[in-house]
């Protein structure tokens, strides 16, 4: 092995006391191969070759002292005095550790310059006589000397700071040095990426100024790599990260217009928001928050994308009808008077909404409960609540709630969303202009809820008139004022709705048309709105009664008059082409013209005589949320263990009503004239048909029953008759709901004769117009033997091979 420091980066350092007066003139000679020992410095030095072991182990028992030179060429093992660099150091070996394998490590201490002279031995090591080597430093060089001296600190101090394998305490060392010759023996040893030649010089020139001449270029050449260096890093980083700068001197280029007020069209922007936020007349804690919002985005660099956030939110802020109202003028007179010009009939729903509006009148301080109409398709509700705005002279804005999950819809996102926006509440006021619209909230049944959050509890801050006054809306993130609104909401059934919702809602209901209200309805609204929607005159086209009831019964099958709509809109449209063609002359639009234009009726009455001309089927009729319907409940008995079989997605309530009806007819299997062991080996399979539909309730009792005993005695039910009402076990009629509804649903099918129980009697004479009344023929029934008695037809007289199969 070899000698030489065992580290590149030394660890030197200056040492304040002088031994060179110790140094004897014959030294033992320590041959390093790759490094240069300077006076005043301390290093660590490994020792392995045998000849250098023996030296150090006679020095230290002899003074401690010898003379170290540098090898010419490092390779060389036993170096003679020619392979050796002329001056050395004389040393005192400070510390010695002698390690495992008969090594050596040493820290040693440069003490003075040394020449050598004679060698006097060559084993078992180099020995030689040396002489000191002064430095010389002339007087006259003195001023210069010093200006180098600074010159070289200063440079040091940027090598040092430049190079990562330099340590910053080397500065302060340097800094501390006063003596030109040992500042320069300082910084030569330190700089650790210095070859051994050039440290060599160095150590060699014993002229100070010369030293400190040459070290002051090694200095310079040593900063101009290290800045090299660096540049090359930084071009190689600037490669990778150009976008990044880009960026960020185009920012600063702006932040510096703007200093410099050359970024005219963004100061502009911000004092016309500044306007217009104080002339929103925006409560004062939003003021406040406006301006401190507008404060950030005059801050921003317009091309930040955090400025569009902050504007956009700004701009939603000037936006909102924060004091805009239009005056109410509540005047029933004139209330009425518009709601009786936009709808016929429905006085019932007129005046309820007449007496809500006279409580306000009175009492405009107290907060009445919300208006909710509640009624199949197309009965109006959406044009009713219009009709309200238009009479009060208030605005009147839509939001539709069906299929809404997420409460963000209602009450908006944070504005840390990206694209994050207001609810649609807040929508729906900068819509409106005002601050008090009537504000329509439509499907309130079809609200969902799911992991997002419930947006009807949202909901229900927004309608609630003690909390609604400071609505806070998750985007604008400062309170507004709903408490002006007037919300209505329309539902087409109430079941789904929350009970903690409906508790705040006045709810009215819009049950369906008769044929004859529909008629008027077209009469009066639906034949002219749609004649001026296709660009006709009254004068071009007329509709004649018999062909607007022909629409009604045989194309369109609702409660409302959406469908109704919809065919006359059709029959314009074929008019309107035909005045497009060339046929001038008025068109007048007859039952013939109807059947013509539109093809044949879809829906025909005649269906129902069919359906039921087999024993087994009974008419029943439901309530739906789309307004009332006929059901044909079918029966059947066949082969089997007895069991009762039901279909079509029936609920509980339903399934047991049919129990019941089986029950009773087993119980008075006699009386009605059926085997009373009918059910003995056999399954009675009863079916309520469209069977995708989940139906419930007990209301089809007495239909299930009618069906079950008409199979079962082969008399077939009549098909002119429709029935409703629950029945017990001992064959008694109970009231239920939907009257209107069911009645009107029997009329749309072209049925007149009605079942009902005797205890809806009070439903038949309320709800029923008389008209309607006039119409039809209702039975009011308490039992169910007074059913059987009206709907069964009597037993056919049957071929003797059918009673045989039966
Ligand atoms: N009584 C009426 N008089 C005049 N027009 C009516 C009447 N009822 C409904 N209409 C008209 O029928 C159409 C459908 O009514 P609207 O849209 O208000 O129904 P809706 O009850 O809101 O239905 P949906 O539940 O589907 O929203 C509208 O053009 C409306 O003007
Ligand atoms: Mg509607």
């Amino acid at each position: 092995m070899s000698d030489h420091t065992d580290t590149t980066s030394d660890s030197v350092v200056a040492v304040p006391e002088d031994r060179s007066a110790a140094v004897p003139s014959e030294l033992p000679v320590l041959p390093l191969r790759d490094t240069v020992l300077f006076p005043n410095s301390f290093m660590p030095l490994a020792v392995a070759r045998e000849s250098s072991v023996r030296l150090i182990d006679e020095a230290i028992a002899n003074g401690k002292i010898i003379g170290v030179f540098a090898q010419r060429d490092p390779a060389l093992d036993e170096p003679l005095q020619a392979d050796l660099y002329p001056v050395g150091t004389a040393t005192h070996i400070h510390k010695m550790f002698r390690l495992p394998d008969g090594s050596l490590r040493l820290i040693v201490q440069g003490l003075s310059r040394v020449r050598l002279e004679q060698v006097v031995a060559i084993k078992p090591y180099l020995r030689a006589t040396t002489s000191a080597a002064e430095d010389e430093l002339k007087d006259a060089d003195r001023l210069e000397i010093d200006a180098l001296l600074r010159n070289i600190k200063s440079n040091f101090q940027k090598v040092v700071s430049l190079s990562p394998l330099l340590s910053d305490d080397l500065q302060t060392l340097a800094l501390n040095i006063e003596e030109p010759a040992r500042l320069a023996d300082f910084i030569a040893s330190s700089l650790s990426t210095l070859s051994t030649a050039t440290k060599q010089e160095v150590l060699e020139t014993l002229d100070v100024r010369a030293r400190m001449d040459s070290l002051n270029r090694i200095l310079i050449k040593e900063l101009e790599v290290l800045e090299l260096g660096s540049k090359i890093q930084s071009q190689v980083q600037s490669e990778v990260g150009r976008n990044q700068r880009e960026y960020f001197l185009r920012e600063q280029l702006k932040a510096i217009q703007k200093e410099l007020g050359e970024d005219d069209d963004q100061q502009k922007e911000i004092e016309e928001l500044r306007e217009k936020i104080d002339a929103a007349g925006m409560p004062e804690a939003v003021l406040k928050e406006a301006h401190r919002e507008l404060d950030r985005l005059s801050r921003m660099p317009a091309a930040a994308a955090e400025y569009t956030v902050s504007r956009t939110y700004l701009d939603w802020l000037v936006a909102l009808p924060w004091n805009k109202r239009t005056e109410e003028v509540i005047d029933l007179a004139r209330t009425k008077r518009i709601l009786d010009e936009e709808h016929s009939g429905l006085a019932k729903a007129k005046d309820r909404i007449l007496e809500y509006l006279a409580v306000r009148k009175l009492n405009p301080v107290v907060k009445g409960p919300i208006l909710c109409f509640v009624g199949p398709p197309g009965v109006g509700k959406t044009s009713l609540a219009r009709s309200i705005a238009t009479s009060l002279d208030r605005k009147f804005v839509r939001v539709s709630l069906g299929g809404m999950r997420d409460e963000a819809e209602i009450r908006g996102h944070r504005r840390t969303y990206i694209g994050a926006l207001p609810g649609q509440i807040v929508q729906g006021l900068r819509r409106a202009e005002t601050k008090n619209p009537v504000f329509i909230l439509d499907e309130i049944d079809k609200l969902g809820s799911d992991f997002r959050g419930d947006p009807s509890s949202a909901l229900l801050e927004v309608l609630d008139p003690e909390q609604n006054d400071t609505f806070r809306d998750h985007y604008l993130d400062v309170p507004f004022d709903l408490s002006e609104v007037l919300f209505i909401t329309t539902a087409n059934i109430l079941d789904p709705v929350p009970p903690a919702l409906r508790d705040r809602m006045e709810v009215l209901e819009l049950p369906g048309y008769t044929e004859e209200e529909k008629l008027q309805i077209a009469r009066e609204h639906l034949v002219a709105k749609q004649v001026a929607n296709h660009g006709l005159t009254p004068e071009d086209v007329s509709f004649s009664d018999e062909a607007l009831g022909a629409v009604i019964r045989g194309y369109t099958r609702e409660a409302g008059v959406r469908n109704l709509e919809r065919e006359i809109g059709a029959l314009c449209r074929k008019a309107a082409r035909r005045r497009a063609e060339g046929q001038l002359e008025p068109l007048s639009i007859t039952r013939d013209v109807v059947i013509e234009m539109l093809g044949a009726p879809r829906f025909l009455d005649e269906e129902m005589e069919e359906r039921t001309k087999e024993p087994g089927v009974a008419i029943g009729l439901a309530w739906t949320p789309a307004g009332g319907d006929v059901l044909f409940i079918e029966a059947s008995r066949m082969t089997g263990s007895g069991a009762l079989t039901l279909t079509g997605s029936l609920g509980d309530v339903m399934k047991e009503s049919a129990r019941a009806a089986l029950s009773w007819t087993r119980a008075h299997a006699a009386e009605l004239d059926i085997d009373p062991d009918f059910y003995k080996g056999a399954e009675i399979h009863l079916h309520v048909p469209s069977g995708a539909i989940p139906k419930d309730g007990p209301s089809a009792g007495v239909t299930m029953t009618t069906a079950l005993v008409s199979e079962l005695t082969g008399r077939p039910v009549r098909g002119d008759i429709a029935m409703t009402g629950e029945i017990t076990l001992s064959g008694r009629v109970l009231p239920v709901g939907g009257i209107k509804e069911k009645v009107l649903a029997a009329r749309r099918v072209g049925i007149r004769e009605v079942i009902l129980p005797r205890q809806n009697e009070k439903n038949v004479n309320e709800d029923l117009s008389p008209v309607l009344r006039a119409d039809l023929t209702i039975h009011l029934v308490s039992t169910i033997e007074e059913v059987l008695a009206l709907a069964l037809t009597p037993k056919p007289s049957l071929t003797p091979e059918l009673q045989a199969t039966r």
